[in-house]
């Protein structure tokens, strides 16, 4: 059912949408937030800047850039929230990173992208999505709410992998949680 979406952006992000249907409307308490738009966008239209906040180096997001596909959630044709997701193999991805504006965090955004993602991957035929996480904060329950599960552990990921030390609330990043969610039904 399309409830309200606005099937072209207007302002913001103007590339030309890849793929795109309705988004399953995020609730707040009781709101319903009628007009997200969420989309795969060409990689070329990656909102850099917004997705610094899941992964603070530049580099590393346009070393997978290449290998990934870009979706979107938009609102009137402003962002506001974004995600890569990478091939790893036949039938498994990598949610690479996702993001949302700060002003519009904790408003559904993100939990209707990641749904979306989830989604989309499933109906591809996708066996399994993983994402790699810190061992602490409220990014792990974000994910396991939407049935990842803890599959292994990088010891000092955070570490070895950016040049500065990553701090979360004030607790420095060490170590990564690889988190999967398996498809059943589907097999690659
Ligand atoms: C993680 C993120 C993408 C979630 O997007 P969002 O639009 O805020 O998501 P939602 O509004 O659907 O909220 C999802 C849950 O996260 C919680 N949450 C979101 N932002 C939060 C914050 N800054 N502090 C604490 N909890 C937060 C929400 O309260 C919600 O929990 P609930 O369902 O128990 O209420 C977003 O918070 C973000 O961009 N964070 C910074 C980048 C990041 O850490 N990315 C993930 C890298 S692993």
């Amino acid at each position: 059912m399309l409830w309200g979406i606005p099937q072209t952006p207007t302002h913001g992000y103007s590339g030309s949408p890849i793929d795109q249907a309705p988004a399953d409307p995020p609730t707040l308490g009781k709101r319903t937030v009628m007009s997200l738009l969420i989309q795969e966008i060409p990689t070329t239209d990656t909102p850099i800047e917004l997705l610094l906040l899941a992964d603070p180096s530049e580099d590393k997001i346009r070393s997978y850039l290449p290998r990934s596909k870009c979706f979107v959630a938009s609102i009137d044709g402003v962002v506001v929230a974004a995600c890569l997701v990478q091939q790893l193999g036949a039938g498994a991805h990598e949610l690479m990173s996702i993001a949302t504006q700060p002003a519009h965090q904790k408003s559904g955004y993100g939990t209707a992208l990641l749904k979306w993602v989830i989604d989309f991957f499933r109906k591809s035929g996708a066996s399994q999505i993983e994402v790699g996480t810190g061992t602490f904060g409220y990014q792990l329950a974000f994910y396991q709410r939407h049935g990842f599960r803890v599959t292994a552990i990088d010891r000092d990921f955070f570490v070895n992998n950016y040049p500065e030390p990553i701090f979360e609330d004030g607790i420095q990043l060490f170590d990564m949680l690889r988190l999967t969610l398996r498809y059943s039904g589907n097999v690659a």
